[in-house]
């Protein structure tokens, strides 16, 4: 029962170091389930997303050593169960990569519907596609996913559209089937080059991820690594994001600079200065911004998981800025909220056009999902006056120590409990 208060205005400076990342952890920590072994990740990110999975492999029989606040080891010998119940599934959407790892291990998985954020609708239906193309049943009953399969064999499989978390799925259930897969038209996101080095890591023969066509050769059995998940690309963009609005000039370590190429090149258009170094990026803004057009695509386009955060900047760019969602049918839930704090935006459909105002004024607001959250944070930071923002619960899901990593920037955010409204209600009111 928290929330974030924001006193926008202070320019951020100085460095800040970017966590592993968070959709690459939500596919890997279930692929540990294809061995019977131990696997040591290291690089995870301390978010709530991540806790929620791990605590489901612990209730499937898993054991999990926490070494440091970073690396843990994951001994699947236990795992005796292929169920994952409502409760724990409805935590995250990544819960359904628990149905390829499952089907990988044990042919069989039954797992219940996923949650998440909601971006309008969410199909499953070219994961399930690609199940039954390996051999596997699955039909969805009760809200619960059932796929089972006596043999898994690899097969071509064609994808109607580009899915991240389609392409993970299969390559999950594909690892250990008979024969060759062969993924066309997969997704390229940067976790998904990540998932597959850390299957070869355990011994999986998977190439071409990160490019549209990925080729697995089923091998018999995996056995335990170490592995150290890359940094997260959108982290990383959210920080990009927050130093271009309020002015300021900012470091940003532990980076991998090609994944933010296409956060980066619109950054540039908009006026604000990059420097690539190996593994970390400069960010120096004057606070004043160009406007420019925005569509979101899948990698190596714009990520859409970027889009509430640039549209904070369009909001006070100059001029009339674009903003057409690629990927989900309804993503711009937040612009009532960036409306709340005076950003003048028309929302039509999956196009935004914002007609940038000269600043943005405190408000209290929410977070929709978790990247409306983070956009909220950036348009608190640079806002007149202070900014409230409710539903933290899903920023908690996706971004590490959020608050003490701004604040070292120079933000003056902090978490407040709703209690203390209360408390003062009351001192008010006796
Ligand atoms: C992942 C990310 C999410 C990001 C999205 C797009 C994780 C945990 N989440 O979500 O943050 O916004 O990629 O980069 O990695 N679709 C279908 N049928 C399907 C599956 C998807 O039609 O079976 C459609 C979706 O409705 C959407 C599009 O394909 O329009 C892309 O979805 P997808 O790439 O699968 O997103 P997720 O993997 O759920």
């Amino acid at each position: 029962m928290e929330k974030l208060v924001i006193h926008g205005g202070n320019r951020l400076s100085g460095e800040v170091e970017i966590s592993g990342a968070k959709n690459a952890a939500v596919a890997i920590i279930p692929a540990t389930l294809l061995c019977q072994d131990v696997c040591r990740i290291e690089n995870i990110p301390n978010i709530s997303d991540v806790s929620c999975m791990i605590k489901i492999l612990n209730n499937m029989g898993a054991s999990i050593r926490m070494i440091n606040k970073h690396a843990i080891e994951i001994d699947t010998r236990g795992v005796n169960s292929y169920i994952v119940p409502y409760e724990m599934a409805k935590k995250l959407r990544a819960s359904y990569y628990l149905i390829g790892a499952l089907l990988g291990r044990f042919k069989r998985a039954k797992v219940a519907l996923p949650g998440g954020c909601n971006f309008g609708v969410r199909p499953i239906d070219l994961h399930i596609k690609g199940f039954e193309l390996l051999g596997a049943t699955a039909t969805v009953e009760n809200a619960m996913i059932n796929a089972y399969a006596d043999t898994l064999i690899g097969s071509a499989v064609y994808m109607d559209k580009v899915s991240v978390g389609a392409t993970i799925n299969i390559m999950l259930a594909a690892v250990k089937a008979r024969g060759l897969t062969i993924i066309e038209n997969a997704a390229k996101e940067p976790h998904i080059v990540d998932l597959a080095n850390f299957l070869n890591a355990m011994g999986a023969d998977v190439r071409g991820a990160g490019t549209d066509v990925i080729k697995i050769h089923g091998v018999k059995e995996l056995h335990g690594c170490t592995y150290s998940i890359i940094p997260d690309q959108i982290e990383a963009g959210t920080y990009m994001l927050a130093a271009a609005v309020t002015g300021g000039d900012v470091l940003i370590k532990n980076v991998i600079p090609k994944h933010l190429e296409s956060i980066s090149a619109k950054l540039i258009e908009c006026g604000v200065m990059i420097t690539e170094y190996d593994e970390s990026i400069r960010v120096e803004s004057n606070g004043k911004f160009k406007h420019i057009n925005v569509k979101t695509m899948p990698h190596p386009g714009f990520p859409t998981d970027m889009q509430p955060q640039i549209s904070v900047l369009l909001s006070i760019a100059n001029g009339t800025s674009i903003v057409s969602e690629g990927v989900w049918d309804n993503r711009f839930r937040y612009a009532d909220q960036l409306i709340r704090m005076g950003a003048n935006v028309q929302v039509d459909g999956t196009i935004a056009v914002f007609q940038g105002v000269s600043e943005l004024t405190g408000a209290p607001v929410r977070a929709d999902d978790l990247r409306a959250g983070a956009a909220m944070i950036i348009a608190g930071l640079c806002a007149r006056g202070t900014t409230e923002i409710e539903d933290i619960d899903y920023i908690d899901r996706g971004y590490e120590n959020y608050v003490e990593k701004f604040r070292e920037l120079g933000a003056d955010i902090y978490r407040k409990n709703f209690a203390d409204d209360e408390e003062n209600k009351n001192h008010a009111a006796g």
